[in-house]
């Protein structure tokens, strides 16, 4: 038997059975805390009946539930998305930024982003701690469209941020890889095929241009940097090639990729919406492949989204992305400056101008914004607040993501967005891999470098 739980004490557990698909192994949680167990599938009803769990849960669940509750309420942000541009080159079937704006939109004036990087700067000095440096990553539209504009400002405020650049890579030229290489810049670049034929069905240029090649020559120019990711979108389009965009990832030196699913929060993502089970499948499939090249090879791809699953299990205050968690990071953990300077609790609501907080650089603009009602409709929103959520056992691991696409797709924030079955799934493989010892191969080495040892248990 193993279990995840830090010191403390409480009372009596509301344990729930978790049938995880394994042979032998059976998971039993208690949801409000998150504390579980994987015990031997025979053993679940003497133990839900009584026994040593509940003896280590009483000592353990108090300490989980205060170390749930600062990740899920306590933050403050300590993270920014930056659009330095409303533009971008690309016409991707699925994204969530308004065609409008990313066809003919405005760029961000160098003064303008001087001085918002100033105002976040002064902000983030007065709540974070001293020595600590946020987040500031050039996400949208296509940051390289605004490079001079973009690379003054990681110049100007080298000393105050931790940047990165989200690219879709086309614009990725030697000398912007020289730049911000030395700069130790992360840089992330987006790919959705192993093949010109995959990508292209959902990434091109506005007259229909096939960018997949480029993308490649990109990654070439980024191979041997450590702090560089691709992000591939995963939607009807690309699902049966998982695998092979795994091999492609893994053969190219990608130190760490993201199999996004599709959010959809515009009509034109659910157009390559997958159904959750062929999804499931698919994405399987591709983790598995990782760790068979990682066995074959010694080296890891690393699927970064699914990693924070397994992390947000085995350790939940290590977790690194903030989607999967509820409330989510959107507007408490991070915000998103747009490029007319309005303030959005994450990127994902840029197109949704009722989730505009005003804009940063008014009197109060963050204050403001983190406390209006456009920010409130999102970090107020809470799985225990509404169904299925607040009967599921997983609701702590998996967070029901995302409220825009729950809002925008099925009408309220109090839902289900996108992938429910899906979320689920992938719960239950990280608890598989656990009960078979692997989940480490699937993380980053050194993951839990500074976290506490957890309770583990076995007998
Ligand atoms: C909006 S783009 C901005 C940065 C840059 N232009 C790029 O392509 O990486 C950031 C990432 O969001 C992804 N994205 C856009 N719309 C999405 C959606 N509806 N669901 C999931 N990912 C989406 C893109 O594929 C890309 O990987």
């Amino acid at each position: 038997m193993s279990a995840r739980s830090p010191a403390g004490t409480h009372p009596e557990p509301t344990f729930t059975p978790l049938d995880i698909g394994h042979p032998v192994y059976a998971a039993l949680l208690d949801p409000d805390s998150a504390f579980w167990a994987l015990l031997d599938k025979t053993r679940v009803a003497d133990t839900l009946a009584g026994g040593p769990l509940r003896d280590v849960y009483r000592q353990h669940a108090e300490a989980c539930r205060r170390e749930l509750h600062a990740l899920r309420f306590e933050l403050k942000p300590s993270g920014v998305y930056l659009n330095p541009t409303e533009r971008c080159n690309l016409n991707c079937r699925y994204c969530y930024l308004p065609a409008a704006q990313r066809r003919s939109g405005g760029h961000m004036s160098l003064d303008r982003l001087l001085a918002s990087l100033s105002r976040l700067r002064d902000y983030f000095r007065s709540t974070m701690p001293e020595g600590s440096k946020p987040r500031a990553i050039f996400h949208g539209a296509e940051p390289l469209m605004n490079r001079e504009a973009v690379f003054a400002a990681i110049d100007a405020f080298a000393d105050d941020f931790i940047f990165g650049l989200q690219t879709n890579g086309t614009l990725l030229d030697d000398g912007a890889v020289s730049f911000l290489t030395a700069r130790n810049v992360s840089i992330g670049v987006s790919l959705d095929g192993p093949s010109a034929e995959i990508t292209d069905a959902t990434r091109r240029t506005w007259s229909s241009r096939s960018v997949h090649n480029r993308v490649l020559a990109a990654m070439d120019r980024l191979r041997g940097y450590e702090s560089w990711s691709v992000i591939a979108t995963c939607t009807t389009e690309n699902l049966p090639h998982l695998t092979a965009m795994i091999e492609l990832f893994h053969a190219r030196e990608v130190p760490t990729c993201m199999l996004n699913t599709v959010r959809c929060t515009l009509p034109g993502a659910r157009t390559v919406r997958p159904d959750d089970a062929a999804l499931s499948r698919a994405f399987f499939a591709a983790l598995d492949r990782t760790y068979e090249l990682y066995r074959d090879s010694g080296r890891k791809l690393v699927v970064a989204n699914f990693a924070n699953i397994l992390i947000a299990i085995v350790a939940p205050t290590a977790r690194r992305l903030m989607c999967d968690i509820s409330p989510c990071g959107a507007g408490r953990a991070f915000f998103a400056l747009a490029a007319d300077g309005s303030l959005y609790p994450c990127s994902e609501f840029i197109g949704l101008p009722r989730f505009n907080g005003g804009h940063l650089l008014a009197d109060e603009g963050i204050e403001a914004a983190l406390a209006s009602d456009a920010f409130r409709a999102v970090t107020g929103r809470n799985v225990e607040a509404f169904k299925p959520c607040s009967e599921c056992a997983i609701r702590h691991f998996c967070g029901s993501p995302c409220p825009a696409e729950a809002h925008e797709m099925n009408g309220a924030m109090g839902g289900t967005g996108a992938f429910c079955a899906f979320y689920k799934d992938q719960v239950n493989y990280a608890l598989r891999l656990i009960a078979d010892g692997k989940a480490d191969d699937y993380l980053w080495d050194g993951w839990d470098d500074g976290t506490e040892t957890l309770f583990d248990l076995a007998h």
